[in-house]
């Protein structure tokens, strides 16, 4: 999937902010050094960083690696799934936090292996993500968009919301140990309409129309959800979190 960071900074900021329960979970200390997977602009990479770690930011997007590095920050373009096959960063962090990242790799088995691979003995993880459930509502409506416009969503579906019991049976299986994951409803307002969330986080159903099919499909989706989740001119959608602090023994 592309990222434009200029769209992401508009439609995306809310992103961030709400992920500072994430960095009260990861107590990140100065000194240590701490991955940010998933690091998208490096909004929460900046405040690990300035809490004085020595921080790392990956993400799969060169465009999203771009934009943290512009704030100074170091980052890699490197997708997550492939952290085991990285032996430079074996054993090298105190601290993996990963915010809002995770749904989007299909394969968070390895995910797991690869956090527990790159951490020091005893280092800790603090991620969140969507879980079972997550957008259900907006999934729907653009999913029924979509077919009417003659598009057959699941193929081009990127989004892997796991359940406590997947995901726990990952990170136990990559030798964590769990201190807590927890599943939890999180109604999301959106700074704007959902025409730019479906521009900024669904580009991948909408890749290769013609602007014109792909505005419709917008309009589609945007018209089937607005009485369900718009009220007095505010979206909110139907956010599910899955979130997890583990560590290695
Ligand atoms: C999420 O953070 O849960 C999310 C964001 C964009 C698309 C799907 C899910």
């Amino acid at each position: 999937m592309k990222w434009d960071p200029t769209g992401y900074a508009h439609h995306a900021a809310f992103v961030a902010e709400l992920g500072a329960p994430l960095l009260e979970l990861l107590a990140p200390q100065p000194g240590e050094t701490i991955l940010d997977v998933g690091c998208g602009d490096g909004a929460l990479t900046a405040q690990i960083a300035a809490a004085g770690c020595e921080v790392l930011g990956i993400d799969a997007s060169p465009e999203q690696v771009a934009a943290t590095r512009a704030r100074g920050l170091d980052a890699r373009a490197l997708d997550a799934q492939l952290l085991e096959h990285q032996p430079e960063l074996s054993r090298r962090f105190h601290g993996i936090l990963s915010n809002a990242a995770l749904h989007w790799m299909p394969d968070q088995a390895a995910v797991g292996r690869g956090m527990a691979y790159v951490l020091r003995p005893g280092g800790r993880c603090a991620v969140e993500l969507g879980g079972a459930g997550n957008v259900a509502r907006v999934r729907a409506g653009l999913f029924a968009a979509l077919e009417q416009h003659g598009i057959d969503p699941e193929p081009r579906n990127p989004w892997t919301f796991p359940d406590r019991d997947t995901m726990a049976g990952h990170l136990e299986g990559a030798g964590f140990a769990i201190d807590m994951l927890e599943l939890f409803p999180r109604p999301t307002q959106l700074p704007g309409d959902i025409s730019g969330w479906f521009e900024t986080f669904a580009g991948v159903f909408l890749d290769g129309l013609p602007d014109v099919r792909r505005q419709a499909v917008i309009a589609s989706a945007r018209e089937r959800l607005s009485a369900e989740l718009c009220s007095a001119g505010t979206w909110t959608l139907d956010y599910v979190r899955l979130r997890f602090r583990c560590h290695l023994p």
